[in-house]
């Protein structure tokens, strides 16, 4: 009886681009899911942007436009990306939505009637100029045991410490540079330690694998800590019911996420969310990555324990990516995005490489890129690949496209790869693409062999039928080998499928031979790679421009403008011919302005810099396309150049008197 199943993947933060460290946990869950369904399962996959917190609110103001304005974008970016790599959500949602707000708040309020959410006042960093707490990640100073500079409030990257952002040497808000303070609040806390029983029983029942559930013992033995749930505006997120400026910690309503994403599509698709989501019928899974572990192996089943909801079935927990034996580096290059890779070379290549990499362990795996080209070009391109070029152009060409019968040896070959159905379907069910894959290339020399030994291109030009025959057991082998590779390679073998002239198949179809039926023209299945190719998308990487906002001094740097945004600021010669002070406001001086016969009044902040009667007559550069502003003190229809620290340091960016008023600057 086929079987009903949830799955979803950990939802990427709206702050960033998918890159290529990303893609191997939705390349995993997007690979068990295609099995599931291929094997005649019901398996819906749901993911969603994971929108709120300090990273996105911070850098939606270093861009200078609203958090919904970055993550609304985002969105579409993180789409497109899984959209190339040939990811198949059933539906991806967004942590900002009503769904989300209502069950976060649902969740929330059940926690505090039992008990389990208590208040409590703690002392937190706080950025004054900012007017802000400051998460950990926001401050930046000297490491406290390696005296390393620029490290981040909770460790460091240079000698792995970890501390209290209050033992920072020189602590500086990383935003603006000041100085941070000490601060109190009330907090919200989830009691988890009240969970601890329950969770050691989950653990026990199977909810994660071995590696996953050691880790929980020291855990365990760590003591479990309340949580603090809660965050003071301003704060990017769903406000605390019956709290004024506090929020929900992006971490308590991310996983809800899981449960909004699956409640929009149930509404979209008239079914019952309490059955799909809550029900027992279905099975659910989560996919993460091991960083995240904490989260989902504790606060989240404690979270749901505590407010009545289904556990998952599984957790199923992934290691890192390494890039040629290493962390990706942006400067060498291998801090890939996942726009980039697609833009250089074909997604199905990392599926199937990652697919040849990949078991069931939190492990890590590394895309040693010589070996992808090399993997790529002998197993896909070589094997598979090829297996087709050398049979389906000469059935078409030479034998009318019509596939006969297979013959004896044909048959035992085939029954051979028959009999791996089995061990191929328990891989893909527990995670074990790398022996799937091994077992395909296997498969895939045995079929080039009995090409080599039955050599159809000599074949051909004596014996007809023979041939035929030869070329229908290659490509029923080719048909077995399109259905286990399928969950790995959807497009690849979408061209096998059209090119047999068959419906979509499934491992139920792995038993039915194909004979005497016409099959269709070849398809190009893959391309080899170009090592050029690689090396095109590492220098690409390479000068990408960096994500975080950058900051210079104590100021953030704005968002790059173009040379053409740049070039709408009109700026001309003017000269200054009536200058004064301003009644009531001691920075300003009122200047007018004569730009080549017209006439502009601008209210500049230079006056405890320039005394009023040293600039009448002179030249200086005015912005002469500003937008008129009204400021107290009248029409402000300009600007002009002048830069400098402030207070008496202000300096008039001034001209050379041979210049004439109205004159264009470029
Ligand atoms: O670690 C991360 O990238 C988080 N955005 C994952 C959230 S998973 C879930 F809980 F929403
Ligand atoms: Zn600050």
């Amino acid at each position: 009886m086929s079987r009903k199943i949830v799955v979803t993947s950990a939802l990427p933060y709206a702050n960033g681009p998918i890159h290529i460290g990303h893609l191997v946990e939705y390349l995993q869950t997007d690979i068990w899911v295609r099995f599931q369904k291929a094997n005649g399962n019901k398996c819906l996959y749901f993911c969603a942007d994971d929108t709120h917190g300090t990273p996105v609110m911070i850098r939606a103001r270093a861009e200078g436009i609203e958090p919904k304005e970055l993550i609304k974008r985002v969105h579409a970016e993180h789409i497109r990306d899984f959209e190339n790599f040939h990811i198949e959500f059933d539906n991806y949602y967004s942590t900002h939505s009503e769904e989300n707000r209502q069950f976060a708040e649902l969740i929330f309020n059940r926690l505090v009637e039992k008990g389990s959410i208590v208040k409590g006042e703690i002392e937190q960093a706080y950025c004054d100029s900012c007017g802000m707490f400051l998460p950990d990640r926001f401050i930046r100073g000297a490491c406290p045991k390696c005296k390393s500079e620029d490290q981040y409030g909770d460790s460091c990257d240079s000698c792995g410490a970890t501390y209290q952002p209050t033992e920072l040497i020189k602590p500086a808000c990383a935003t603006c540079g000041k100085e941070p303070v000490r601060k109190k609040s009330i907090h919200y806390f989830f009691r988890l330690a009240d969970y601890q029983k329950k969770l050691k029983e989950l653990m026990a029942s199977g909810y994660t694998g071995k590696s996953v559930s050691s880790k929980l013992d020291e855990w365990f033995s760590a003591g479990l800590k309340d949580w603090d749930i809660s965050r003071d505006g301003p704060y990017f997120g769903f406000k605390i019911p019956g709290e004024e400026d506090k929020f929900f910690y992006v971490w308590l309503d991310a996983p809800i996420g899981y449960m909004a994403s699956c409640k929009n599509y149930c509404d979209k698709n008239g079914l019952e969310f309490e059955k799909v989501w809550n029900g027992e019928e279905y099975e659910l899974y989560h996919f993460i990555g091991k960083d995240i572990m904490y989260f989902h192996a504790l606060f989240w089943p404690a979270m749901l324990m505590g407010s009545g909801f289904k556990i998952a079935k599984r957790l199923f927990v992934h290691g890192f990516l390494t890039v040629n034996g290493e962390k990706m580096s942006k400067s060498k290059g291998t801090f890939i995005k996942a726009e980039t890779y697609a833009k250089h070379l074909d997604p199905e290549f990392l599926r199937y490489y990652y697919a040849s990499k990949l078991s069931n362990g939190v492990g890590d795996i590394d895309l040693s890129l010589d070996d992808f080209v090399a993997r790529v070009n002998s197993d896909l391109v070589g094997k598979l690949a090829n297996l087709v070029s050398r049979s389906v152009p000469m059935l078409t060409g030479k034998l009318d496209g019509m596939l006969g019968a297979t013959g004896t040896d044909g048959k035992e070959l085939l029954k051979q790869f028959v009999a791996a159905k089995e061990q191929i379907i328990n891989d893909y069910e527990n995670l074990e693409y790398a022996s799937v894959i091994r077992q395909i290339a296997a498969m895939a020399d045995i079929a080039n062999k009995y090409v080599e030994t039955n050599r159809p291109w000599d074949s051909i030009k004596t014996d007809a039928e023979k041939t035929r025959t030869t070329l229908t057991t290659v490509l029923n082998a080719v048909k077995i080998l399109a259905i286990y590779l399928k969950p790995v390679l959807p497009v690849f073998v979408g061209k096998i499928e059209k090119i047999l002239g068959v419906e979509a198949l499934t491992f139920a179809d792995v038993e039915t031979v194909l004979e005497n039926k016409k099959i269709n023209e070849y398809i190009r299945l893959a391309e080899r790679v170009d090592k050029d190719k690689v090396q095109a998308m590492l220098e690409e990487s390479k000068n990408e421009p960096e994500q975080k906002p950058q900051v210079i001094g104590d100021e953030p740097l704005e968002t790059e403008c173009t040379i053409n945004d740049f070039k709408k600021v009109d700026l001309r010669v003017a000269k200054v011919i009536k200058a004064e002070k301003v009644e009531g406001a001691d920075k300003l001086l009122h200047l007018e302005l004569d730009i080549g016969g017209i006439t502009k009044n601008v209210f500049a902040g230079i006056a405890k810099a320039y005394e009023p009667e040293v600039l009448v007559g002179k030249l200086v550069i005015c912005v002469a396309n500003l937008q008129p502003r009204k400021m107290k003190f009248g029409l402000s229809e300009g600007m002009i150049l002048a830069g400098g620290p402030g207070g008496k340091e202000i300096f008039i960016l001034g001209i050379d008197s041979g210049a004439k008023p109205g004159q264009r600057i470029h």
